[in-house]
């Protein structure tokens, strides 16, 4: 099958369409558990302005999406995932890199995301990328499921 325009230059990578959705929901009740997204929310940040939203298919389909919210001189990272059997492949790092890009290219000086701080794997993937923490959030994540912010100055 043809992909429509590759907005990364590599292969895989293509703008989250809606007709994604309900695909992107399934990996990410996998992968968020009680945390996770509704395909509501997902409609309501594809219409939003500066949102860029990607996808990244293997053979058998979408295996992780990411989404970026860029308004200069701030980009936030607003989501970021991989189905857990296309997971070490370099897929999460692909992802990253390319919201990365997207924020230089709208003028972002600062990327701001947040993670568990028991998410060893997605922090290390941030650390290598650039990214420092620069503060705590008590229970963003729910009661006592406190959050890391984290930031990646310069483009
Ligand atoms: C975090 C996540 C996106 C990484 O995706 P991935 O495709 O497995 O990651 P990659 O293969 O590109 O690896 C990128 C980096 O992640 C880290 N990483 C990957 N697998 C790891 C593992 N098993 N243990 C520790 N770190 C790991 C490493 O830093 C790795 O860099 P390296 O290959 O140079 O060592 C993926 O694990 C995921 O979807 N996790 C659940 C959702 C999540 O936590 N999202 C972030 C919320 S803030």
């Amino acid at each position: 099958m043809m992909h429509e325009m590759d907005p990364a230059g590599a292969p895989g990578l293509r703008p989250m369409r809606w007709w994604d959705v309900e695909v992107v929901v399934g990996i990410e009740r996998d992968v968020f558990a009680d945390t996770a997204w509704t395909a509501g929310q997902f409609w309501s940040e594809l219409a939003q302005a500066n949102r860029t939203y990607v996808v990244d298919e293997d053979g058998e389909g979408v295996a992780g999406y990411a989404g970026l919210m860029a308004v200069p001189p701030t980009a936030d990272i607003q989501t970021i995932a991989v189905a857990s059997r296309a997971r070490g492949r370099g897929r999460g790092r692909a992802l990253l890199e390319h919201l990365m890009s997207v924020a230089g290219e709208a003028g972002c000086s600062e990327i701001l995301l947040e993670v568990r701080p028991d998410n060893a794997r997605a922090m290390a993937m941030y650390e290598e990328a650039g990214f420092e923490v620069i503060a705590r959030r008590a229970s963003y994540y729910g009661p006592g499921a406190d959050g890391l912010i984290m930031r990646r100055r310069g483009k």
